[in-house]
């Protein structure tokens, strides 16, 4: 069986308590409001011309319904749905117009126990990266990555490179060689999922691409300003992995969202995989400062693929450091 096709991260599906809540606090940020109904918010980057990368579900619990890959082309969705199978992970179809601006997806449980969506078709709206006029808060451009808690690093980066056709860009392993966590690619950038150590399957954070890190450091400016301060937790810093300007924020129902800049190309075949030692504090944070406790314990849960409760957790496999070598 071929690989099939995934081009990138492109769309999570969050439920949120409060719609008008959201809003404010993601209007703030800069995103752009393509739709929204009376139990959905469609929110998309400035420079994103698919109609959402963002869809805010009104639930009664802050959890993750989905998150998802583009694939090059419809009969992809087939051949995942057999890989899936194969591997004996439920899979679930979502007819075209069963979602708004969609097309048929697929939805799987992967082995990790995430629930994994991946659809070929979205309708497209106007691109605007250079409407300058509409740039406020951190001038958001594009979804870039998800980062999840898995129980299991080692198997997550396996299946993920032999069975979708990912890259690893960069990782950390233990001094006996296991991988604690792993940074995976589709599009040439330095990732569009992390798999880190921890207590999971849980989202950690879904990242967003800025153009540059004074973005970042406005969108500070302006969320502090109207009384966001709070949702800010950690950073402006750099990661020593991935060589990412973050700022990582909660939020009104606690899903954390990471600014992001300061990645690079990928796309050669030879390039090799970076590797960084698990007691090397400068993968953490390159210039040395700590991350609060939240950062390390608190994330997102998923729901299943029936949407009917949360997925059940299970501690990591490799034993738990202190809180700062969780990446
Ligand atoms: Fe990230």
């Amino acid at each position: 069986m071929t690989n099939p096709n995934i081009i990138r991260a492109s769309r999570a599906v969050l439920h949120v308590t409060d719609l008008e809540q959201s809003f404010a606090f993601y209007d703030a940020l800069g995103f752009i409001e393509t739709a929204r109904d009376e139990n959905h918010l469609y929110l998309r980057g400035l420079e994103e011309h698919n109609h959402h990368s963002l869809c805010l579900k009104k639930g009664t619990e802050p959890v993750v319904e989905a998150i998802s890959y583009k694939v090059e082309a419809e009969n992809d969705l087939e051949t995942l749905a057999k890989l899936f199978k194969k591997h004996n992970q439920d899979v679930r179809w979502l007819q075209k117009g069963e979602q708004t601006a969609m097309g048929r997806a697929l939805r799987v449980t992967d082995p990790s126990g995430l629930t994994v969506e991946f659809y070929h078709e979205m309708e497209t709206v106007d691109r605007l990266l250079q409407r300058y006029d509409l740039y406020k808060g951190a001038k958001v451009q594009r979804i870039d990555h998800f980062n999840c808690m898995v129980e299991d690093v080692e198997a997550a980066h396996n299946f993920y490179l032999r069975e979708l056709g990912f890259r690893c860009s960069e990782y950390t392993a233990t001094e006996n060689d296991n991988i604690w966590a792993a940074w995976l690619h589709r599009k040439p950038s330095v990732h569009d999922v992390a798999f880190m150590n921890g207590l999971g399957p849980r989202l950690h954070h879904v990242g967003y691409w800025l153009k540059d890190p004074m973005s970042l450091i406005d969108a500070c400016d302006v969320l502090a300003s109207i009384g966001y301060g709070p949702n800010i937790e950690r950073g402006p810093g750099r990661h020593g992995l991935s060589n990412a300007f973050f700022l990582y924020l909660r939020d009104p129902d606690g899903h954390r969202i990471e600014l992001y800049n300061g990645d690079y190309l990928t796309s050669d075949p030879d390039f090799k995989p970076i590797r960084w030692d698990l007691d090397d504090p400068r993968r953490a944070t390159f210039w040395g400062h700590e991350a609060p406790d939240s950062w390390f314990e608190e994330a997102s849960h998923f729901l299943t693929l029936q949407g009917e409760q949360t997925v059940s957790l299970t501690e990591p496999k490799l034993e738990k450091k202190k809180p700062t070598f969780i990446i």
